[in-house]
């Protein structure tokens, strides 16, 4: 029991940091606790009605009364309903706010282990959760304890003993329903974590659609969806059971104490000792304690549920966040970057680099070369400072990056990467994506697309610059997809370029065309490139060669040349 209280705190301290709504809660319950109190006095001037019946009981005005006291409670049930449901509503619609402000600052290292399917279900489902727990179980629950409450003084004061043989139902229920609670609670939360794998399954399996239909991987998606629908099904005939005694044993339960109650409560009116009215208020206020109860055990399956879903939901919320939400606004141009004994692995004990240092000056053009596999992805990586290097530093001037505000660095920097990836949208929302200001003219977004030798192929579309490129930009060839992602680097005029293999995609005659593009982009900005194809680095000022994650070799081509063996085989298979 202990347990279960303490693992509920986090519950609440969920929900009141989404500054609840208090107005509208106290409004709310306030509301519903009037309808339940208004609730309770319907069988007492039910039996009064009953016990006194005369022909001038039913005057007009009684009958006025009565009807206006029907639509004002109902009218206060309705406000109190609304009130109680807007308060889920805002609860749920800021933790979801909570909940992507901060996903989208997360480190990058958190998305490498967390399928986005589950990072979906989390904002979506677990959320939802919550908000059925506030918006309907909660205000239930108080008005239902309310009205048992109630109910039970009205009955002791009415008749204490039948409504001592009415409490022999009580154990019973809980002895039953406690156990049968439990239960749906696990099997909810069962279900809510195959629900989420199941959903990111499905995502992962669509986002690649093409990858699984040139593998013929249908039978293999078909028995993997069978199986994930099957678990479902299997939990939902599991609920589907526990509802199934629960109802019909409530059912049982309220039968049986009704029909006690009737056959004692007829022999009392027929003897005398207790009046029809009485008998009928009776089992009126039967129902208000046996109805409440039975959503008891509904309250307490959805607190279950909640407990999980909060426990997720805290998870994300309490992920540290990015590092660099806050730090120095440097200008990066003329200034040296400074690579320091770097090392870094994604998981502990397999080091992808090691111990790696170089020195870029303001304006070089710096090379990576080396085999693939070797490491020189997760270097820009580490430059664009989706991870942090687990030992050494980088330093921009005398300033180590960390100190540098990640807003202020990324702005800085433009990182054509190796895959091109787009947004689905269109293809001025492409180049403008992240900008501050996005009232770019057509004129500017032409005249970068026309640098990155993007302009042809954007005015052979029927919608230029307001082109689809459908999600993750399929609509569009890779090396279009390139070249707009050279355009979105010029429009952001950046002091330090990153390019990660950007001219792969491209045949030998648009690869001159965008090397020049590239070249002219290259100007005056400090320089990262990395290329398999050594005729696009021969230029640079340094060729930093990179083996199983150590610098083996760092120098001009010709330098290279004549020290590094396994870059004279690289130069010798690629330039002859
Ligand atoms: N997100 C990641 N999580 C775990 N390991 C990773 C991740 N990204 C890359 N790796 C591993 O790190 C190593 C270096 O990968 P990296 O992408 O840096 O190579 P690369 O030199 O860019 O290769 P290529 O020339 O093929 O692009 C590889 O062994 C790869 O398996
Ligand atoms: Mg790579």
């Amino acid at each position: 029991m202990d347990k279960r209280n303490l693992s509920l705190k986090p519950f609440f301290s969920l929900i009141l940091s989404t500054n609840i709504p208090k107005a509208m809660l106290i409004g709310g319950l306030i509301g519903s606790m009037i309808t339940t109190l208004t609730g309770l006095i319907i069988p007492l001037l039910t039996k009064n009605l009953i016990d006194n019946f005369s022909m001038e009981m039913l005057s007009v005005h009684i009958i006025i009364a009565i009807s206006a006291v029907f639509i004002i409670q109902a009218l206060i049930n309705g406000i109190s309903m609304y009130l109680l449901a807007a308060v889920g509503q805002k609860i749920v619609a800021r933790l979801r706010e909570k909940m992507w402000n901060k996903l989208i600052r997360l480190p990058v290292k958190y998305f490498d282990t967390t399928s986005s399917g589950k990072t979906v279900s989390r904002v979506v489902n677990d959320t939802g959760v919550v908000k059925d727990l506030i918006s309907d179980q909660f205000p239930q629950f108080i008005s239902g304890i309310i009205s048992i409450i109630g109910a039970i003084i009205i009955l002791f004061i009415l008749d204490w003993k039948m409504t001592l043989i009415m409490f022999i139902s009580v154990p019973l229920m809980i002895v039953l329903m406690m156990p049968l609670g439990r239960r749906m609670g696990k099997i909810s939360r069962k279900m809510q974590d195959e629900t989420a794998a199941f959903t990111g399954d499905i995502q992962q399996t669509l986002g690649e659609i093409r990858l699984m239909k040139a593998s013929n991987a249908e039978q293999t998606e078909k028995k993997k969806g069978r199986q994930g629908i099957e678990r479902l099904l299997k939990l939902g005939l599991r609920e589907a059971k526990v509802y199934a005694l629960i109802g019909p044993l409530m059912y049982l339960i309220m039968m049986v104490v009704i029909v006690t109650i009737i056959s004692y409560g007829g022999m009392r009116v027929a003897s005398q000792t207790m009046t029809t009215g009485e008998l009928i208020a009776f089992l009126l206020y039967l129902f208000q304690i046996i109805m409440p109860m039975t959503s008891f055990a509904m309250f307490f399956t959805h607190l279950q549920k909640a407990k999980g879903a909060t426990e997720r939901i805290i998870e994300i919320l309490d992920f540290p966040l990015e590092n660099g939400q806050h730090g120095l606004d440097v200008d990066l141009g003329h200034k040296t970057l400074y690579v320091k004994n770097v090392s870094f692995a994604y998981k502990k004990e397999e080091p992808v680099l090691q111990d790696i240092s170089f020195k870029a000056q303001p304006g070089e053009m710096i090379a990576f070369a080396g085999p693939s596999g070797s490491g020189k992805t997760t270097m820009f990586a580490l430059l664009e400072r989706f991870y942090e290097p687990d030992s050494g530093d980088i330093f921009i001037g005398d300033i180590s990056i960390k100190d540098i505000s990640l807003l202020s660095w990324r702005s800085q920097i433009g990182y054509v990467s190796q895959d091109s990836p787009m947004m689905a949208g269109t293809i001025r929302e492409n180049l403008c994506y992240g900008l501050e200001d996005q009232s770019i003219s057509d004129e500017i977004l032409w005249k970068v697309t026309k640098m990155a030798y993007a302009d042809e192929f954007i005015q052979s579309f029927p919608d230029g610059l307001d082109t689809e490129v459908g999600e993750r930009g399929v609509k569009l060839s890779g090396g279009q997809r390139q070249r707009i992602a050279i355009a979105r680097a010029f429009l952001r005029d950046p002091k330090i370029l990153m390019m990660d293999e950007a001219t792969a995609s491209l045949d030998s005659q648009s690869e001159g065309i965008v090397q020049q593009a590239l070249s002219r982009l290259m100007e005056g900005r400090t320089t990262f490139v990395i290329a398999h194809r050594l005729s696009t680095i021969v230029d640079a000022d340094q060729i930093i060669f990179i083996d199983q994650g150590k610098i083996t070799g760092i120098g001009t081509h010709h330098e290279l040349l004549e020290t590094h063996p396994l870059y004279r085989e690289f130069a010798e298979q690629q330039l002859t």
